[in-house]
């Protein structure tokens, strides 16, 4: 097996967990299945660091994604990319080439093999070290970063397995860095005026949430889209929600999860799988790899998760079958809701009592003059022409502003945990007939207290 046939890799002691909770789950049927007891640590909560004038980056990862970043960064004020590394040499290479188109210092360049970021964090100073590598390297890069002194930060999500949560977190107290998973749909244009509109008090109290990752990936999936297709094994490895957080990121910010309430408990369930092997038989033909393969992952998963509080979230992930995009996007609360994604032939939706006709939605964006959140205001001129409708420029520019400016990021550790462990607890709950499955609480029992996330601006 190759190493980017690993990528979907299960540890051991997610086996050893997964065990575990059949048992328990036999022997208390009914009862919550407890996917993480942990020991319990001082937690310092997350990273406070000083101000810092020049952000010096190293970017490891610069496929479609990291390459965007990375433009996006060499854009963005006192930003030096020290160093950057790939697999492939002539990616390191083009990234270099496009460094001196602006003006700016070459990069050292590393590209001799899966661990020659290592040497890159070893050897060069860096205060940030960014990943858009396959997903299982997410966390061992973070940790190898912080612990060889960088802050660190990554494309979605943060990690594949639970355990690999728990060592983010962990990795990120005992250092004091920053460990930010960077999660571009909370900072898109209808995201972002739903969430002030909720600080706002504009849906009364938040009761339920709908989120999804409803995109047809057969195409890039089974196409060359990704280095060395690390993305299909995930699906022929894996049974649950690989990829929950961008539904769930913009609901969580609004609810305040690990911010005065937490994820409880999850139940999930998946469908049986067909639609990647009927479309590589029907592309590839019938003696193709991808075509014999047994696909474990269910092409639909669908997900409901409990918060201590009392709200519920619905979540869905949805990636092999013929379909146009969706995030649902719903939020309801005691006052009114809002659903919807924008595309071209749909809008997001709203219905508040006494402002819309009763029994009846109106466009979200009637109320942008008045709920249009700051900082769209601010940034989308500068963002303008950058990936996801700008939204990554400006998660790109407010993660080096907050650095700059020592302030806690807008997205932490935690979050970064409490998002991306719903995959390895969506897993076993898929497993063991959609049991319930209790969330660990990685900031141990600091959600009670920690700040809400404020209305953002630079
Ligand atoms: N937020 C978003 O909207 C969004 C969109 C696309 C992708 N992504 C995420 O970005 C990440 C990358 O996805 P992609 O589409 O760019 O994939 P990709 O295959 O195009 O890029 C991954 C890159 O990592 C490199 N790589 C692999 N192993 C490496 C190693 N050991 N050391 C250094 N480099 C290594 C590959 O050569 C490749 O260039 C994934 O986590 C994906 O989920 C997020």
């Amino acid at each position: 097996m190759s190493d980017l046939k690993k990528d979907a890799g299960v540890s051991r002691r997610d086996f050893i967990r997964m065990g575990s909770a059949v048992g328990i789950g036999t022997a208390l049927a009914g009862m919550a299945i407890s996917a993480c007891a942990k020991e319990v640590a001082t937690s310092p909560g997350a990273a406070k660091v000083g101000p810092m004038d020049t952000v010096r980056l190293g970017i490891i990862g610069v496929g479609n994604q990291g390459s965007q970043h990375y433009r996006n960064f060499l854009k963005i004020d006192g930003v030096e990319i020290v160093a950057v590394c790939d697999l492939i040499e002539d990616k390191v290479k083009r990234m270099q080439d496009w460094t001196a188109e602006a003006g700016k210092k070459k990069p050292v360049g590393y590209f001799k093999g899966p661990n020659d970021y290592k040497r890159m964090c070893a050897e060069q100073e860096l205060d940030l070290v960014f990943t858009a590598t396959p997903w299982s390297l997410h966390a061992p890069i973070m940790v190898e970063a912080m612990k060889t002194g960088s802050h660190a930060a990554t494309e979605v999500p943060a990690a594949v397995t639970i355990e690999e949560c728990w060592e983010l977190v962990e990795t990120s107290e005992k250092y004091n860095k920053h460990c930010v998973m960077m999660e571009n749909v909370c900072y898109m244009e209808p995201e972002m005026m739903i969430f002030n509109m909720t600080r706002q008090g504009v849906f009364g109290e938040l009761l339920h949430g709908e989120g999804a990752y409803n995109h047809d990936l057969r195409n890039y999936k089974l196409g060359s889209a990704y280095e060395g297709n690390w993305r299909i094994y995930h699906s022929i490895n894996r049974d649950g929600n690989l990829y929950p957080t961008h539904g769930l990121g913009p609901i969580a910010q609004c609810m305040n999860i690990s911010r005065g309430d937490r994820f409880d408990y999850l139940v999930s369930m998946s469908t049986t799988a067909h639609g990647l092997k009927e479309f590589a038989t029907k592309n590839l033909g019938p003696d193709h790899e991808f075509a014999k393969a047994n696909y474990k992952c269910g092409d639909i998963n669908t997900s409901m998760i409990k918060t201590v509080k009392g709200k519920t979230i619905y979540l869905v992930h949805d990636t092999n079958l013929p379909r146009p995009y969706s995030r649902i996007n719903l939020v309801q609360g005691t006052k009114g809701i809002t659903q919807g994604f924008s595309d071209l032939t749909h809008e997001n939706l709203i219905h508040i009592e006494g402002l819309t006709e009763p029994h009846s939605w109106e466009p979200l964006m009637t109320h942008a003059d008045k709920y249009k959140h700051p900082l769209i205001t601010q940034m989308e001129e500068m963002a303008k022409g950058a990936n996801h409708g700008g939204a990554d420029f400006i998660e790109d520019y407010r993660l080096i502003h907050c650095l700059r400016n020592g302030l806690a990021t807008d997205m932490d550790v935690y979050e970064a945990a409490d998002w991306t462990v719903v995959s390895g607890l969506t897993e076993i709950s898929v497993a063991n007939r959609s049991q319930a499955v209790d969330f660990p609480d990685f900031t141990r029992g600091q959600w009670k207290t920690r700040e809400p996330l404020g209305i953002l601006k630079i």
